[in-house]
């Protein structure tokens, strides 16, 4: 089974940007960590981050035909972006949808996830952990 991982905006900047938010790990902390895990799970996973909309689309349509499952914080494009929402149900692949943090406990722009409707499942406000959930939860949906 591949997966993919795709991070949107500012993702890169994970450890810098507003920690008490986002916590002190950095983004390289973040992609060992799902590695590691993908490896204990043994699935294969792939990892994109990217601060362009554009970008993600084309990540996202490169998924067609070469992974099983999509893990996606589409990070500020969440609340912005049709391009990904579309995207999402134009391959039709099982996807998850995560965020760092608590989506709904923010913001009120933050309440609305354009992504999440083309999404099995959120997980929000887990950290890490969140990735980690996500990628369970591909795994159990396959193995049904
Ligand atoms: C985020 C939440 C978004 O609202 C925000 O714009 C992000 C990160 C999260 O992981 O908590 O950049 O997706």
């Amino acid at each position: 089974m591949k997966i993919k991982v795709i991070n949107g905006p500012n993702l890169n900047l994970l450890g810098i940007r507003e920690p008490a938010i986002y916590g002190k790990r950095d983004y390289a902390a973040l992609e060992e960590t799902i590695r590691d895990y993908a490896k204990k799970r043994g699935v294969e996973v792939e990892i994109f981050q990217s601060n362009h909309e554009g970008e993600i689309v084309d990540a996202i349509q490169t998924c067609l035909d070469n992974v099983d499952g999509i893990v996606i914080n589409p990070a500020a494009y969440t609340h912005t972006s049709i391009a990904i929402l579309d995207a999402l149900k134009a391959v039709a692949l099982p996807a998850v949808e995560v965020h760092l943090s608590a989506i709904d406990e923010r913001e009120k722009f933050r309440r609305i996830s354009y992504a999440g409707m083309a999404c099995l499942t959120r997980f929000a406000g887990l950290g890490f952990d969140g990735y980690l959930r996500a990628i369970d939860f591909l795994i159990d949906r396959a193995a049904r």
